[in-house]
């Protein structure tokens, strides 16, 4: 049997979006489900820990890591097949995910267009249900296939399967480190209906009387670009935490105090609240330690203003969590995985 080849002392600076220069004692590149599926059957990385990277937009990289870094290029995009209602479309868990969207729109089967330029890999948005300007990747999604490492074996999952949540998934959780997807197919519904409620989206739209996918893709990504750093040019990854949620209790008696509190009601009656609203009030926009900041013009965001460590991000991470407790008494829960 052949195996992709093993590297090693491998720097993982081009497969992390905050650029942390750590290092893996050894790294594959996986490039087909037959390599992903034989991993278990290679004799020399028997036993060794496992880190499945794509695009690492969604992780924090605090130290070097003594195992080998699997890092999944499975290409591919094609149209499966169609029903009366929706277009099925598949990717390569390697494709970037933003090519594949803007390639679902040059096929004529939109429905992606609000999740324009979220950094990663097709592979790595179901894990943490990726979301944005009112649509999350759960509602698109058909089915994924993985393979398990511990055992060669492919695998089907489906929506149910995947239990998505708000930026979470049985990926994140029970199936963590243990399954590698290999490909993601979607749903892509032929009745189009446009999702241009979020206020930053409508008001990129003012004036178009009428307006199709293209223009919420270019909608989204002009509105992404005023307000969100570009890792390529300032290393982050994306929200660091998520939107609290809190009792509607709760929430009145922060409001009695905090009357400008950002909120959103939910379906249940709990509400959530803007965190990028609670750390901003706290004072933390722009500030930071070392090298890692909180960025300037959305405080959801955490950056490496180019020199710091992954520990750094986290020391700032928990300062944030701390104040934010002590002020408002909510917890923030952090967004990426941290290593
Ligand atoms: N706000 C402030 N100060 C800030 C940032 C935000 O006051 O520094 C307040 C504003 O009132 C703003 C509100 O918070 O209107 C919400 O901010 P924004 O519209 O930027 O959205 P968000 O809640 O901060 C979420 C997602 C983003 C997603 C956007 C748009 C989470 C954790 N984050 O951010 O997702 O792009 O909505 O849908 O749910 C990501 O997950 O990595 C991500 C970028």
């Amino acid at each position: 049997m052949s195996h992709a080849s093993l590297l090693a002392d491998y720097s993982l600076r081009p497969h992390n979006t905050f650029g942390f220069d750590v290092r893996a004692r050894h790294a594959m590149h996986i490039d087909s489900v037959e390599a992903a599926a034989a991993l278990v059957d290679n004799a020399r990385i028997a036993g060794m820990p496992t880190l499945v990277l794509g695009g690492g937009s969604n992780v924090v990289l605090t130290r070097d890591f003594d195992g080998v870094a699997l890092i999944v290029g499975i290409m591919g995009k094609r149209v499966i097949g169609e029903d009366e209602d929706a277009w099925l479309v598949e990717a390569g868990a390697g494709e970037n995910w933003h090519a594949f969207v803007a390639w679902t729109l040059a096929q004529g089967m939109p429905g992606l267009e609000n999740l324009a330029l979220i950094p990663g890999t097709v592979g790595a948005a179901p894990i943490q249900n990726i979301g944005a300007y009112g649509l999350e990747m759960g509602e698109r999604f058909e089915r994924l296939h993985a393979v398990e490492l511990a055992t060669g074996a492919r695998a089907e999952f489906d929506r149910d399967a995947c239990a998505f949540g708000y930026r979470d998934s049985f990926f994140k959780r029970a199936g963590r480190g243990r399954f590698m997807i290999t490909s993601v197919v979607f749903r892509l519904p032929k009745a189009w209906t446009p999702r241009a409620d979020y206020a930053d989206v409508a008001r990129a739209l003012e004036g178009a009387s009428a307006y199709n996918a293209q223009a919420i893709f270019d909608a989204v990504i002009a509105v992404r670009r005023a307000k969100l750093p570009d890792w390529t040019v300032l290393g982050n990854a994306g929200s660091f935490f998520k939107n609290p949620v809190v009792s509607a209790d709760a929430f009145e008696a922060l409001k009695a105090r905090e009357p400008g509190v950002v909120s959103y009601r939910q379906a249940d009656g709990q509400v959530k609240l803007a965190a990028g609203w609670l750390i901003d009030r706290c004072g933390w926009k722009g500030r930071g330690i070392g090298g890692a900041a909180v960025h300037e013009r959305q405080a959801l965001v955490l950056v490496n203003r180019g020199d710091a460590t992954g520990a750094q991000v986290l020391e700032l991470a928990e300062a944030i969590q701390r104040d934010v407790r002590a002020r408002f008494g909510v917890e923030l829960e952090m967004e990426p995985v941290c290593l």
